[in-house]
């Protein structure tokens, strides 16, 4: 397997907080990686610096064989990264149908509200996408009006619109009630892994990682201070002291 993303001594700092103190990671193509560790960790800094929401002070990130270390955001999701938000960033006016032709229709650049009226073949590759997320039933739905489960999906189907290869998702189960959140999760890698794309996802759920993730990354005041299966990283003395014992249950 060969990297997609490669993340090379990645260092950020707010005044005194190391944010990210020295981040090497390298995530291979077609795999899904969980990332855990205590709030405050830098895990999301991790991700907004992949994305462009941040530009590190030091180190490099290359994503399929080119450096975007500092590209702007819209520049990185041309290349075929999408991301998804600690919380939802659906337009909560918009019907879930129209937040998704919206994702569709900013891949071709055109950030308009009409933007669904103007090619049919958007609206038809719309209704796939809510299929095979299983949001054909809240179609016509206002996004604000949605449960948390059926909110995060779709905003993770709105990342998945812009045909991404990899995907970094922040906490796609926060907020979701327990009794929904397997099944949110199981429908989100069942898309995932049929569209082939790779995911790199923050989990405070150990239930979650375990079942789903390939490996594992331990985040830890703005370093990787474990990485590896989730078997293996789980059962890691130190990984539970410090990591599993003060899990937060959102
Ligand atoms: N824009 C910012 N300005 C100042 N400090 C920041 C900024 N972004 C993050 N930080 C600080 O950097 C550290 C890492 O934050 P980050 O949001 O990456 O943590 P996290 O691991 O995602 O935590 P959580 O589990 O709570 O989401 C924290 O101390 C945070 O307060
Ligand atoms: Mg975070």
């Amino acid at each position: 397997m060969s990297a997609l993303l490669d993340a090379r001594g990645l260092r950020l700092a707010f005044g005194g907080v190391k944010a990210a103190d020295g981040i090497d990671l390298s995530v291979m193509a077609g795999e899904f990686l969980a990332i855990i560790g205590p709030n405050g960790a830098g895990k999301t800094t991790f991700i907004n610096m992949a994305t462009g929401y941040l530009r590190p002070q030091a180190g490099t990130i290359t994503y399929d064989g080119a450096e975007i270390t500092g590209r702007p955001p819209r520049e990185i999701v041309r290349r075929g990264i999408a991301r998804s938000f600690q919380l939802p960033q659906l337009f909560s006016e918009h019907t879930v149908e129209q937040n998704i032709a919206l994702a569709i229709a900013s891949r071709a650049g055109i950030f308009s509200p009409l933007a669904p009226l103007l090619r049919p073949a958007w609206r038809e590759e719309g209704a796939e996408l809510l299929e095979r997320f299983g949001l054909l039933p809240v179609a016509r739905q206002r996004a604000d009006a949605l449960n948390e489960g059926t909110r995060k999906l779709a905003d993770i189907a709105m990342a998945v619109a812009l045909k991404p290869r990899l995907l970094l998702m922040d906490e796609p189960t926060s907020g979701v009630a327990a009794s929904e959140k397997m099944a949110v999760v199981e429908t989100l890698v069942r898309v995932l892994r049929q569209a082939g794309v790779t995911a790199v996802f923050v989990e405070h759920d150990m239930d979650v990682v375990e079942r789903f993730a390939d490996r594992v990354a331990v985040w830890s005041q703005g370093r990787i201070a474990a990485l590896g299966p989730p078997a293996e990283v789980l059962a890691d003395p130190a990984v539970q002291r410090d990591v599993i014992g003060i899990a937060r249950h959102a």
